[in-house]
């Protein structure tokens, strides 16, 4: 046998890990001590696959993204969500737009060909837990890129200089990687910042409106925001779409708190528990919903009841008006 227990178990860890590097070298030391034990055949064998493997391994740069590194590490974060277009509860008007970006962007390649360019610049807009980053989600789970956040506290510095090469890091790659690219709460950009005066916001903003400009159609970037009043109308018209949301009607609630309950949703009042869901939002009455089912869980129950769910939701409406 030429290869030692180190070898197997080198070669086990470089494999779960994904070190593809650490893999074939250690196969080609398996390969050399076989040629210094006269087995040429073998260690020829070896060679070859691992010239072969390597050949077919294309640097991946899904992976150079899911791992951003330097200066980019403290800027984004990345993530691949598991939530599709099914999952959000809204208008029919608004999936119908959220569809068509991703239409548009899966056949980009053809409009661009004409000279036109995909959608690719979004501002959400409305109140807080509506799906806003949610979407920024669903449109990255649907066209299967890499969701990249940009950390706005790691994006914004005391001094000015330091800001714009920051902001040159993250636009160098929102050029290179295709990916949906997630500036969320976007409005402290131009918001007044303790330490920069309003010159400095200003220009801060203004660099940002310049890179929404001028950003290639092959990646997605999506702008969301609670505060549309405080935003300049300037910024408005550099997206290519701006989405509104609003909090749930009756039915859309329901959809949400059946959505969440799935299977532990025997046959309930809805009518009744409809009552309860007014004013609360979408993120709102999927921690009623949660709340509501682990009680019930708990309580030995197989089903979540509906006065259980009511009670549920009623200490939602309290938190959210107190
Ligand atoms: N339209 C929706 N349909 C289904 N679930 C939703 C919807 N909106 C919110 N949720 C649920 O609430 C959670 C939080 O929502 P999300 O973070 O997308 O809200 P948001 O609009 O970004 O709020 P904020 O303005 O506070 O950032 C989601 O992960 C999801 O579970
Ligand atoms: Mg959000």
């Amino acid at each position: 046998m030429s290869a030692s227990a180190d070898h197997v178990k080198a070669l086990v860890k470089s494999h779960s890990s994904g070190d593809d590097q650490a893999f074939y070298s250690v196969a080609l030391q398996v390969a050399a001590k076989a040629a210094r034990q006269g087995h040429h055949r073998f260690a020829a064998d070896v060679k070859s696959l691992v010239e072969a493997g390597k050949a077919e391994t294309k640097p991946s740069p899904v992976t150079a993204i899911a791992q951003p590194r330097g200066d980019l590490a403290d800027l984004v974060v990345a993530s691949y969500p598991e939530t599709s277009l099914r999952d959000l509860v809204a208008p029919s008007a608004l999936i119908e737009s959220l569809e068509g970006v991703v239409a548009e962007q899966r056949q980009r390649h053809s409009l661009m060909d004409q000279s036109f360019n995909p959608v690719h610049r979004l501002l959400l807009e409305g109140p807080p837990g509506t799906g806003k980053t949610m979407t920024a989600g669903v449109l990255a789970h649907e066209l299967d890129l890499p969701l990249l956040t940009i950390r706005l506290d790691g994006l914004l510095s005391k001094y000015l200089g330091e800001t714009a090469s920051k902001l040159r890091v993250l636009f160098d790659a929102v050029e290179s990687q295709r990916a949906v690219y997630l500036f969320d709460e976007f409005d402290a950009l131009g918001a007044d910042r303790a330490g920069n005066d309003v010159g400095e916001a200003r220009r801060i903003l203004n660099s940002f409106l310049l890179f929404i400009e001028s950003v290639g159609p092959e990646s997605i970037v999506v702008a969301a925001t609670n505060h549309r009043s405080i935003l300049d109308r300037a910024l408005f018209r550099r997206f290519d779409l701006v989405i509104t949301y609003a909090l749930p009607t009756p039915d859309e609630a329901i959809s949400v708190l059946k959505a969440r309950l799935g299977t532990l949703a025997g046959r309930m009042g809805w009518k009744s528990i409809s009552k309860h869901t007014e004013g609360l939002s979408h993120a709102e009455l999927v921690k009623a919903a949660e709340t509501a089912a682990k009680r019930s869980l708990l309580a030995g129950a197989d089903r979540v009841a509906t006065d259980k769910l009511i009670e549920a939701l009623g200490e939602r409406s309290s938190t959210t008006s107190g």
